[in-house]
């Protein structure tokens, strides 16, 4: 499902000279259908691990496979279609701002071509599995923070995505909606799509065991 052998990653530097590696070493496996956590303290490489897995970033080293597809940075062509068979959710949801909860949902798939009578059950569908039926029409910031994240993860997973990653989403949450959003999250891997998510929530992390993979200063620490 993903698979990474030593890969490193490297940031050029701001006088443009490549960087120390952010990320170094990394090989694991995750397997298809698993839910799994990613832990580790801040600047310890979450983000650019799952920047590297979602591919909005090419390794500098290593192998990856991601659903089945051995990366290769020289064939950019092909990332496309497998990027949208990868569903993203973040800490500051990014949904747009002047489109409603079911536009920002109906977006991908308009992208992908889909007619509107076509997309229509599905958008309907996915905002009332988050608990947003009535609530259509709404913008963005008329939305509290735990309902536009909720509409982040309708719009992640309304392409009925392989693999869901999802980068602190319940960083801008209290408590109570964190729970709402996990207990979404490891649903979603029931019905066997395979997720990864980052926290550094130990309470979130106890309430919802899951293997964690854990990062100390851009290597694996822990695995399991
Ligand atoms: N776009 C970037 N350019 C240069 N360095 C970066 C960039 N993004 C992250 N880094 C560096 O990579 C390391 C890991 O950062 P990050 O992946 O954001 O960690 P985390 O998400 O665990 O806080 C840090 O040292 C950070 O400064
Ligand atoms: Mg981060």
């Amino acid at each position: 499902m993903v698979r990474f052998t030593a890969v490193g990653l490297r940031y050029p530097s701001p006088d443009g000279r490549p960087g120390p590696e952010a990320l170094a070493d990394l090989t694991f496996t995750l397997p298809e259908g698993s839910f799994t956590w990613l832990l580790g303290a801040s600047g310890a490489g979450k983000s650019s691990l799952l920047r590297l897995m979602h591919l909005a970033q090419m390794p500098t080293r290593g192998e990856m496979e991601v659903l089945g597809t051995l990366i290769r940075p020289e064939r950019r062509g092909s990332l496309p279609a497998l990027r949208r068979r990868i569903g993203v959710v973040f800490q500051d949801f990014r949904l747009l701002p002047y489109l409603s909860a079911y536009d920002n949902v109906a977006l991908p798939l308009r992208l992908a071509g889909r007619s509107e009578s076509s997309l229509r059950p599905d958008v309907t569908e996915m905002l009332r599995w988050v608990g947003l039926q009535g609530k259509e029409g709404a913008l963005p910031q008329q939305l509290s923070g735990g309902e536009q994240q909720r509409v982040a993860i309708a719009r992640a997973v309304v392409t009925r995505p392989a693999l869901l990653v999802a980068d602190e989403p319940t960083g801008n949450l209290d408590s109570h909606q964190a729970r709402r959003l996990l207990a979404l999250l490891t649903q979603m891997n029931r019905l066997g799509t395979t997720v990864v998510v980052a926290t550094h929530s130990e309470e979130l992390v106890r309430q919802f065991p899951a293997p964690a993979l854990r990062l100390d200063q851009g290597r694996v620490a822990h695995h399991g």
